[in-house]
């Protein structure tokens, strides 16, 4: 319930407003956000990969309402790109990108999902020549069949372009089975949105159910698993069926958010499991910090009592 009314009132102008001009919410976003520019993005991958963990990066911002604009955070990705490679950060993949594909057009209208897919080919090209990956996160669940699309026309030439399911979504089970057994890479999470009972699980344990269910369905396949939880009884879960597939370690791995359990993932990444974090970067950090805001009330008493304590 919580969860549902902070993604709602988040989507207010003047709320937006209001917390992006508080004085000190820059300090509290830096928990969650590496900076603003390639710099930060750069030094925090740099630290990152020196502790023995993967790292994917997503240059912020989402729902961009016109093609110059699309074409500039693409051509954000391509630079970003090149700057992983020249740092020898890109190689067998240890760092790659995640690209929301509102960001690059999915949104514009008519020709959104041309615009976001000739985007998104740009990218991988860009990938490609430094030897790593791009994955395509999922948004709205109103966008998930035009992405499933995107994905479906790029892959034959980018074999390794990976997208996301969410367990929320009560289409997952069946689009998990189906690319599974295309070998794709597919990174499961929960699901991040609001979205309506009829397309959706509203109840948590059912999320959770249908995760198990994905999950089940992922590592039986044959493709490459990117289990994207901070969820403890998934993890557990996860490392179990795992060994019930008999996957090895370097055929799957756990993903988590810059920020969130940091000490859970060195735990797991010393383990010998494969761990990348999400690390965000970028100016446009409103969208991304209020949803790890309202899945977690702790997060939100923590940043309300950072802009009150230090006015
Ligand atoms: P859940 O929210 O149930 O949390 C389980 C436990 O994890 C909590 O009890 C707490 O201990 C810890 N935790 C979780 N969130 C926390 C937070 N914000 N702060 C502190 N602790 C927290 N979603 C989406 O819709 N599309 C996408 O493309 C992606 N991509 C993506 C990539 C990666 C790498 C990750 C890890 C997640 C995503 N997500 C996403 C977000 C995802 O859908 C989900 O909203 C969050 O991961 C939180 O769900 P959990 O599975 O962690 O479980």
């Amino acid at each position: 319930m919580l969860r549902r009314t902070m993604l709602a009132v988040s989507a207010s102008d003047r709320i937006r407003q209001i917390i992006t001009a508080a004085p000190y919410a820059r300090d509290v976003v830096a928990r969650f956000v590496a900076g603003e520019g390639q710099d930060d993005a750069l030094r925090v991958t740099g630290q990152l990969l020196g502790r023995g963990l993967l790292v994917t990066l997503d240059h912020l911002g989402e729902h961009t309402t016109d093609p110059d604009q699309a074409a500039v955070a693409a051509g954000e990705y391509i630079g970003v790109l090149g700057r992983l490679a020249a740092a020898g950060h890109a190689r067998g993949g240890a760092a790659e990108v995640s690209v929301k594909p509102t960001a690059v057009g999915l949104g514009l209208g008519e020709h959104g999902e041309k615009t976001a897919t000739e985007n998104i080919a740009r990218i991988c090209a860009a990938a490609e020549a430094a030897g790593t990956t791009v994955t395509l996160d999922m948004e709205e669940h109103d966008k998930v069949e035009a992405v499933l699309r995107i994905h479906r026309e790029l892959r034959g030439e980018f074999v390794t372009l990976g997208c996301v399911i969410q367990s929320y979504l009560r289409r997952s089970e069946s689009d998990c089975a189906a690319l599974a057994r295309a070998g794709l890479r597919v990174r499961l999470c929960k699901g991040a949105y609001d979205a309506p009972a009829e397309v959706a699980f509203t109840d948590r344990r059912d999320v959770d159910r249908c995760y198990v269910r994905c999950l089940r369905s992922l590592l039986a396949g044959s493709g490459y698993p990117m289990v994207a939880t901070h969820d403890p009884r998934l993890i557990e879960i996860a490392g179990t069926q795992a060994i019930l597939a008999g996957r090895p370690v370097e055929a799957f791995e756990y993903q988590m958010l810059y920020g969130i359990r940091p000490v859970e993932q060195r735990r797991l990444a010393a383990s010998g499991a494969q761990v990348r974090v999400y690390v965000p970067y970028g100016s446009d950090w409103y969208g991304y910090l209020t949803r790890r805001l309202a899945e977690r009330p702790a997060n939100l008493a923590f940043f309300l009592r950072s802009l009150a304590s230090r006015r």
